[in-house]
C-alpha cells in the first residue's frame, strides 16, 4: 500500500508528527509526502489536487489530506470522481468510512483533534476493510453519479 500525503500550513506540524508515527509505529514504508512543509500560509486545494492526481494516476492508494477543520480539503477532494473522502473526527468514523464507504482519502482537521486522537484514528482507517455486501451497491451509485 502506498499512501499520500498533504496538508495546508494548519496541518504541517500534525503532518509531521503522522509521517513519524507511519514510519515508525506502523512501519510503512511507502509514504509520499505532498507538502506543504512549512507555517507559511498556503491555500488548502493545491494540497488537495496533489493527492487526488497521484490516486487517479493509481500512484498512491490511500491519501490523508489534512487542513484546520478538514472540511476544506474534504469538499476539495470530493469534486472528484475517484475520490471518495471522509472526514474522521473518532476511530468509530474511520472504521465506518472504511467498511460502509469504501473511502480511500482520511481527511483530518488538524485544529480540532489531538495527535493522540490522529493516532488511533489513522491506525483504525488503514486497517479497515471496505465490507461490500449491501454497500457495494451504494458505492457504485456514488460512483455512476458523477
Ligand atoms: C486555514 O486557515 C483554514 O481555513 C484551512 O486550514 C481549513 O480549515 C479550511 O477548510
Amino acid at each position: 500500500m502506498i499512501i499520500g500525503i498533504a496538508n495546508d500550513h494548519a496541518g504541517y506540524k500534525l503532518k509531521n508528527n503522522i509521517i513519524i508515527f507511519l514510519e515508525k509505529e506502523l512501519n510503512f514504508k511507502n509514504i509520499i509526502n505532498f507538502g506543504s512543509d512549512t507555517d507559511d500560509s498556503v491555500d488548502y486545494p493545491d494540497y488537495a489536487k496533489k493527492v487526488i492526481n497521484a490516486i487517479e494516476k493509481n500512484k498512491i492508494n490511500i491519501g490523508i489530506l489534512i487542513c484546520g477543520t478538514g472540511i476544506g480539503m474534504s469538499i476539495c477532494a470530493n469534486r472528484n470522481k475517484h475520490i471518495r473522502a471522509a472526514l474522521c473526527i473518532n476511530t468509530e468514523y474511520a472504521k465506518l468510512a472504511r467498511e460502509h464507504n469504501d473511502a480511500n482519502v482520511l481527511v483530518l482537521g488538524a485544529r480540532y483533534i489531538s495527535f493522540e486522537k490522529a493516532k488511533g484514528i489513522i491506525k483504525t482507517f488503514l486497517n479497515s476493510k471496505f465490507q461490500k455486501s449491501r454497500h457495494l451497491n451504494r458505492v457504485n451509485k456514488i460512483n455512476l453519479s458523477h
